[in-house]
């Protein structure tokens, strides 16, 4: 398995930071050793996240294609978009951008806060788009791109999370390998990586840069699409691509790809009560603030996870912060009391 054949533009400071979480381990009873590896803080494009170890491999054919204009589609409080816009600013691009109604949700300001105001200041086109959540091919993205080539730009088209993009998956191998040049340095392995999942390709690269070592397995998504079904095909047709494409040498099995959908409740980007605990807990033993529809449903699945000893004691474990503060200024109200 190589990555170095494939070109990669830097948009991130480098390696992320890993940290014990000691006072949370704390606060269950020190059953495993929590560890969070700061994808959150890796760049300073636009406040960081996962879609710019994704966006890395994406920018040399961005850049080989001649496009101007950069478009792609997300819900109105999108990470991703965030990202593409920031890319685009960074290299000079235009930037048109879908947002769907991905999520049931009113507050007063939720469209005007968090991602999508960083996203407007930096000059993206931010196109509000009443549809329902769904990670697929959408025909308010096809028709962004035809209107970009109808008003004579070149489009260059970017799908949601950029995941079902066949360099999308590069970025989280990288990861992997990351994390083993970490754990020589630490001197020691982790036993279970716990990451959030729902367009797919941050969890798929996972699984084929830990393939690599037969710890595929280890990697727990969480998922917070709340529809499994798709969002599992989607991780497998991932795996398959990046692994051919990484020259991985084997097929991954199906028993490989861990994917626990008990945290997704009520809906994508709903946060239940549970959710809004686990950030609580989060942000009050380690001040690190996780988000009500990602991080935070992710953070609830591994503190309910170590309650049910689902990790045998003594366990190290690995958290994937993968970003996504900025949302919860669109839920304000939900947390006006803290
Ligand atoms: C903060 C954050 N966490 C997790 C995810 C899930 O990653 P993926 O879409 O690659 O499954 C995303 C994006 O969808 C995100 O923005």
């Amino acid at each position: 398995m190589n990555l170095s054949k494939f070109e990669r533009y830097p948009l991130t400071f480098g390696p992320t930071a890993i940290e014990p979480l000691p006072r949370l381990s704390a606060a269950l009873d020190d059953k495993v050793e929590i560890f969070a590896k700061r994808d959150d803080c890796n760049s300073g494009l636009a406040l960081g996240g996962n879609k710019l170890r994704k966006m890395e491999y994406l920018v040399p054919d961005i850049l080989a294609s001649g496009a101007d204009t950069l478009v792609s589609i997300g819900g109105v409080q999108s990470n991703h978009t965030r990202m593409v816009a920031a890319v685009a600013a960074k290299l000079g691009l235009k930037c048109s951008l879908v947002q769907e109604s991905w999520v049931p949700h009113d507050d007063a300001v939720y469209d005007r806060v968090g991602n999508i105001l960083l996203t407007r200041l930096m000059g993206a086109e931010s196109r509000l788009v009443d549809e329902g959540f769904d990670i697929g091919i959408r025909t308010s993205w096809e028709q962004a791109i035809q209107d970009v080539k109808d008003a004579g730009g070149t489009p260059y088209a970017i799908p949601a999370g950029a995941s079902m993009h066949k360099l999308g998956g590069l970025g989280y191998v990288g990861f992997a390998e990351e994390v083993r040049e970490q754990e020589r340095d630490l001197g020691f392995s982790f036993d279970y990586i716990v990451v959030c999942v729902v367009t797919g390709s941050t969890q798929a690269g996972m699984i084929v840069g830990f393939a690599a070592d037969d710890r595929a397995d280890r990697v727990i998504g969480i998922d917070a699409s709340g529809t499994l079904d798709q969002t599992r095909a989607q991780v497998r047709s991932i795996v398959d691509s990046t692994a051919d494409l990484v020259g991985l040498g084997r097929a991954v099995r199906d028993d490989e790809i861990i994917i626990n959908p008990d945290y997704a409740y009520p809906a994508y980007g709903v946060p239940s009560n549970e959710t809004n605990e686990a950030i609580r807990l989060a942000a009050r033993t380690e001040a690190m603030i996780t988000d009500p529809v990602y991080e935070g449903k992710s953070m609830q699945g591994m503190i309910d996870l170590v309650k049910k000893d689902f990790f045998p004691t003594g366990s190290k474990v690995l958290y994937a912060h993968l970003g996504g503060a900025p949302a919860l200024n669109g839920y304000s109200y939900t947390y006006r009391n803290g």
